[in-house]
C-alpha cells in the first residue's frame, strides 16, 4: 500500500526552530522526525511514501537525495503554493499516480497505530474514508470526531471551543481512503480536509472512524515535541533509551538529567541540563542551567545563562552570559 504523508506546513508552533527547517525535519532524538514516521509505516507494509511537500522541500531531498528513507521509496511531490490538507492529498495522489485504496498521514504525528488493524477495519466496514481516532482530555485544538455504535462518523468539528466538543474522541491523523475521496477535491484549489472534505463525508454517512488508544502524540508545540522525546527516555514506549549522544562532549563537572544531547553538542563544567532537549553542535556554557527547554543546532547559551520554562532557542542562535529566558522564544516571535 501506499501513503501521502503531509509534511507542507510551516510549523509556526515550533518557531523559530521552524523558520528554516520543516517540521519533521527536526531531530526526534538522534534521527529526524520523519524516519520515525516512515519507519513506523514500513514496518506495517508500507511499500512506498509520497512526501507531500510544500514549505522548504530541499530540506527533505538533500538529506534523502537518492529518495529513499528508512528503507522506503520517496516520491517528491512538491506543490506550487500552499494548497491546505486536501488541496496537497489531491495534488500529491495526482502527482503519483495514486488509483487505489491508500493512506494518508499528518507528517508529525508519532503514534504506535496498528496501520494493518485500521485498513482492516476500513475495508470491512466498505467505508470511503476512515480516520484514526484517539482519545484526549482537551479535544479543543484537535479536529473532533463523534461517531455512531458502528464507527460511523456523524459530524466533524475542527478546533472547536472546549463546551462545544460533542465527545473527547479526535482525528489522529491518519486516514483509509478510498480513491473516490480525491474526486471530492477541486484540482490546484485550496482546500481542508478537516473544514471541508471530512464535513461534506459525514453529511454523506460514507466516513468512519477508528478508535485507538495506543501510544500517539501529535509534535507541533514545543511542549509536545519535548514530550515525545522525554517519553523515549523514559521508556514510556519501548525499552528507556540514553539521550546522549557518543558524539557529545558533557564535562565531568556537569549535570545532565533526563535530556537529549546531540552530537557535537558541548556542556561544560558546572553547568546542568535537566529534561530538555539540546540539539547538535551546541554548547552550553560553564554554570549555565537550560531546564524543561529545547536548544537548537549550533545554539549557544553563554555562562551562566538560564534557560527555563518551556523556552525555544533556535538554531545557531545566542543566549548572553547571565541571561534568563523563562518561557520565551530565542528569537522573540510576533
Ligand atoms: N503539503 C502540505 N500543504 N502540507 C500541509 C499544509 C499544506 O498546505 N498545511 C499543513 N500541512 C501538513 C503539516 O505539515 C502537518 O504534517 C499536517 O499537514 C497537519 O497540519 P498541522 O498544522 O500539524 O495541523 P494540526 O496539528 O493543527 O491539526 C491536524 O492534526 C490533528 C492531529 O494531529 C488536524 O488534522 C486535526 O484535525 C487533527 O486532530
Ligand atoms: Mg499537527
Amino acid at each position: 500500500m501506499r501513503a501521502v504523508v503531509l509534511v507542507g506546513g510551516f510549523g509556526t508552533r515550533l518557531r523559530p526552530l521552524t523558520t528554516d527547517l520543516p517540521k519533521q525535519m527536526l531531530p526526534i532524538l538522534d534521527q529526524p522526525m520523519i524516519e520515525h514516521v516512515v519507519g513506523h509505516l514500513s514496518a506495517h507494509g508500507v511499500d512506498e511514501v509520497v512526501l507531500s511537500l510544500g514549505f522548504l522541500p530541499d530540506a527533505f531531498s538533500d538529506v534523502y537525495p537518492d529518495s529513499c528513507c528508512a528503507g522506503v521509496p520517496l516520491h517528491y511531490a512538491v506543490e506550487p503554493e500552499p494548497l491546505d490538507t486536501a488541496g496537497a492529498i489531491r495534488f500529491a495522489a495526482g502527482d503519483a499516480g495514486i488509483d487505489e485504496t491508500f493512506l494518508v498521514l499528518n507528517g508529525d504525528v508519532i503514534t504506535d497505530l496498528d496501520v494493518g488493524e485500521l485498513v482492516g477495519f476500513h475495508l470491512a466496514s466498505g467505508a470511503e474514508g476512515t480516520i484514526s481516532l484517539t482519545p484526549v482530555d482537551d479535544p479543543s485544538r484537535y479536529g473532533v470526531v463523534p461517531t455512531d455504535a458502528d464507527g460511523r462518523v456523524t459530524g466533524f468539528i475542527e478546533k472547536p471551543p472546549a463546551a462545544e466538543a460533542p465527545c473527547n474522541w479526535i482525528n489522529a491523523g491518519t486516514y483509509v481512503f478510498e480513491p473516490s475521496v480525491l474526486q471530492r477535491i477541486e484540482p490546484g484549489c485550496r482546500v481542508s480536509v478537516e473544514r471541508e472534505v471530512f464535513p461534506a463525508m459525514a453529511d454523506a454517512g460514507t466516513l468512519f472512524g477508528f478508535r485507538s488508544d495506543c501510544y500517539w502524540v501529535d509534535t507541533g508545540t514545543p511542549e509536545t515535541y519535548l514530550g515525545v522525546q522525554l517519553d523515549l527516555l523514559d521508556g514510556v514506549r519501548g525499552p528507556a533509551r540514553s539521550g546522549v549522544d557518543d558524539a557529545a562532549e558533557v564535562h565531568a563537572g556537569a549535570t545532565v538529567r533526563r535530556s537529549v544531547i546531540g552530537a557535537q553538542a558541548v556542556v561544560a563544567e558546572g553547568a546542568r541540563v535537566c529534561d530538555s532537549v539540546v540539539m547538535a553542535g551546541s554548547r552550553i556554557g560553564n554554570g549555565a542551567v537550560v531546564d524543561g527547554s529545547l536548544v537548537g543546532c549550533g545554539a549557544t547559551v553563554g555562562p551562566d545563562a538560564q534557560v527555563l520554562g518551556l523556552s525555544v532557542v533556535g538554531h545557531r542562535a545566542e543566549v548572553a552570559p547571565g541571561e534568563l529566558l523563562d518561557g520565551q522564544r530565542r528569537p522573540e516571535q510576533d
